[in-house]
C-alpha cells in the first residue's frame, strides 16, 4: 500500500514538474530579461533604480503596467523621443521578459524632496520655515492621496493605486511608492494637459485636470516617501 502511494505521487510528481517545466517555456524569462534590461541601465539605473529624479524607476513596478506602457511607445500611443527608438527595437517576448525581471527587482527609497520653488517676493525663508511649509505640503498630499478633493470632484488615489502606492497588478494600476517625485509631478502635468494619453478612459487626465498645481506637488512628494 505504502509502495503504491508513493510510486503514485512521484508519478504526479514528475507530471506536475514536467507541466511546469513546458508553461515556463512560453512564460516570461526573468534572466534573460536582466540581459535584454542592459541598454536600459544608462538612464534607469541598476536594478532600475534610476539615479535621475525625472527618468522613472522600473523596480518593481507591475509587469502588467510596464508591458502596456513599453507596447504604447513602440505603437505611439504614448509619446516621448527617448523611449520611442527603444521600444521599437524590442519584441513581445523581449518585453515580457523586460518586465518580469524589472517587477521582481527591489524600489529605493528616496530622501525627503527640497522644495526649491522661491517666492520672489517674500525674503529667503529659514530653515525652520521651510521645514514647516515642507510638512504642510506632506499633510496636504497625504490627506489627497487618501480622501481625495470631493468637492474639486478630484478622486481618492488609494482608491486604485492601493494604501501603500502598491498599485493593482491585474487592473495594470501602476505602483507609485517611492517613485521620484520629479517625476510624479512631470507625469501627471503631462496627463493633465493631455501630453499623455493613453491611459484608460482618460482617467488620469480626468483627476488631474481637476488638481491645482500645488495638490500636484503636494501629492507627489508624499508619494515619493512611501514605501
Ligand atoms: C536615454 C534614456 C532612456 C533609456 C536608455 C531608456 N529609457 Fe525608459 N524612459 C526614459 C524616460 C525619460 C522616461 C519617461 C518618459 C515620460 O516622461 O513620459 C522613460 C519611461 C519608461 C517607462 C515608463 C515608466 C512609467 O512609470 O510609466 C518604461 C516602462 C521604460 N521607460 C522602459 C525602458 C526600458 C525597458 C528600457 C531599455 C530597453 C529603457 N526604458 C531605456 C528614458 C530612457
Ligand atoms: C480610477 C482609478 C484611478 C484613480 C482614482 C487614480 N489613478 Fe492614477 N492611474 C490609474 C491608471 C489606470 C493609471 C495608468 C494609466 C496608463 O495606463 O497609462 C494611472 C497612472 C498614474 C500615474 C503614472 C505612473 C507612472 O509610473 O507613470 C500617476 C503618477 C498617478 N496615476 C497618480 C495618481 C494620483 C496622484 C491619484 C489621486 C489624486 C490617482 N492617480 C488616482 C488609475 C487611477
Amino acid at each position: 500500500m505504502r509502495k503504491k502511494w508513493l510510486a503514485l505521487s512521484l508519478t504526479l510528481a514528475l507530471a506536475s514538474t514536467s507541466s511546469i517545466l513546458y508553461a515556463a517555456d512560453n512564460q516570461a524569462d526573468i534572466e534573460a530579461g536582466e540581459t535584454k534590461a542592459a541598454s536600459c541601465v544608462s538612464c534607469h539605473g541598476e536594478n532600475g533604480n534610476s539615479m535621475v529624479s525625472t527618468f522613472p524607476k522600473l523596480a518593481q513596478q507591475d509587469e502588467s503596467y510596464l508591458q502596456k506602457q513599453l507596447h504604447a511607445f513602440k505603437d505611439g500611443t504614448r509619446k516621448n523621443p527617448m523611449m520611442a527608438s527603444i521600444a521599437q527595437s524590442l519584441s513581445n517576448k523581449d518585453i515580457a521578459d523586460i518586465a518580469a525581471y524589472y517587477m521582481a527587482q527591489k524600489v529605493s527609497a528616496n530622501d525627503l524632496p527640497v522644495d526649491n520653488d522661491d517666492d520672489d517676493d517674500k525674503p529667503a525663508a529659514s530653515a525652520a520655515d521651510k521645514k514647516t511649509a515642507m510638512d504642510k505640503l506632506m499633510a496636504e498630499g497625504s490627506n489627497l492621496y487618501r480622501n481625495g478633493d470631493l468637492p474639486h470632484e478630484v478622486s481618492a488615489c488609494i482608491a486604485c493605486h492601493g494604501p501603500l502606492g502598491e498599485g493593482n497588478e491585474p487592473a495594470a494600476f501602476p505602483a507609485l511608492r517611492s517613485q521620484h517625485a520629479d517625476y510624479l509631478i512631470k507625469t501627471l502635468t503631462d496627463f493633465k494637459n493631455g501630453n499623455r494619453s493613453n491611459n484608460p478612459e482618460n482617467m488620469m487626465h480626468m483627476i488631474s485636470n481637476k488638481m491645482t498645481v500645488e495638490e500636484i506637488k503636494a501629492v507627489s512628494y508624499r508619494i515619493s516617501m512611501m514605501k
